[in-house]
């Protein structure tokens, strides 16, 4: 088979050549496009291809529509956002992530973005500690819980709240659980997202709960952009001088809150969470394996449009 590697953002080099085992080992043949300019190009390399990995790639039903042949798409990576599921669903392609591969790189930029805010992002300014602090961490999936445990370790206190995830469960993953998101953001000197980006969720953060945050909290997000009302947390940073906001999925208003905000808003130029060797590593092997899983005995863990 046909498997086409498409990533706007690359792998590692060393994770290329190891999905490229991974795949050839099976007796597919690869094709590769990178750092592509536009989606015309995704269009054209996928004419032929029968399966396709990708990252925050953008398979619109305008790709699935160019892939005539596609079976299976993996999402190497955590979120499923960006791949139109209606259109996969209705030419009955399999889409796949590969959850947890990443979280581990995310999770310890989170940690890092907060020890960055505190420490007023590297400059000489008296800053403060995160020990003693308590975090609060929005959905307690694979990359909150390594969060919690990493603030944890750091003497913070920390709370979550999921709603897929019982309170017991919660418990056991060594946190406080909040009884609803008000209390959650009303507790926490920090709260770190990490939900998905859907209807339910896309601006779903906005002015209400920002300015029940503590004085002197910062709110973190290395989930998605969409699920924050940008024009909401514009305003809940005018109304509270003391709230910060750090990032690594760049608001379309950055600019705008960087000449108003300065050092209490801080956004990464690109999308860095899942960029470390090991993620790379980890999420484009496993997403070779499980093409190639697929196409010799038709295996669908972590699908994630069943038909
Ligand atoms: C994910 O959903 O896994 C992360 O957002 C990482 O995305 P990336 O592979 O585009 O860096």
């Amino acid at each position: 088979m046909k498997v086409l590697i498409a990533t706007q953002k690359p792998f590692s080099a060393a994770a290329v050549a190891l999905i490229r085992g991974e795949l050839e080992k099976a007796g597919h043949e690869v094709a590769m496009l990178e750092k592509y300019e536009g989606q015309a190009d995704l269009e054209a390399a996928v004419a032929d291809a029968e399966g396709l990995i990708i990252r925050s790639d953008k398979v619109t039903a305008d790709v699935i529509a160019a892939a005539p042949k596609l079976r299976i798409v993996v999402r190497a990576g955590a979120g499923y956002d960006n791949v139109d599921l209606e259109a996969a669903t209705a030419r009955r392609i399999v889409v796949m992530n590969t959850p947890g591969q990443n979280a581990n790189a995310v999770a310890e930029l989170a940690v890092g973005m907060m020890i960055f805010m505190a420490r007023t992002q590297f400059t000489p300014a008296t800053g403060s500690e995160i020990q003693g602090k308590r975090i609060g961490i929005q959905a307690f999936g694979n990359v909150g819980r390594l969060v919690g445990q990493k603030a944890a370790a750091l003497g913070m206190e920390v709370m979550a709240i999921d709603p897929f995830i019982p309170a017991e469960k919660i418990v056991e993953g060594g946190a406080k659980p909040a009884s609803s998101l008000e209390e959650l953001y009303a507790s926490c000197d920090y709260v770190s997202i990490h939900i998905p980006a859907t209807p339910q969720t896309v601006r779903s953060i906005g002015y209400d709960l920002i300015t029940r945050m503590p004085k002197g909290a910062c709110l973190v997000n290395t989930a998605r952009k969409e699920v924050i009302d940008e024009e909401g947390l514009e305003k809940a940073l005018e109304a509270r001088p003391d709230l910060k906001y750090v990032t690594d999925v760049m608001p379309d208003n950055y600019a705008a809150l960087r000449e108003k905000f300065g050092l209490r808003v801080f956004a990464t130029p690109k999308k860095m969470g899942a960029q470390t060797a090991e993620a790379n590593r980890n999420a484009g092997v496993a997403a070779a394996r499980q093409i190639a899983a697929f196409f010799a005995d038709g295996t669908t863990r972590f699908q994630v449009n069943p038909f």
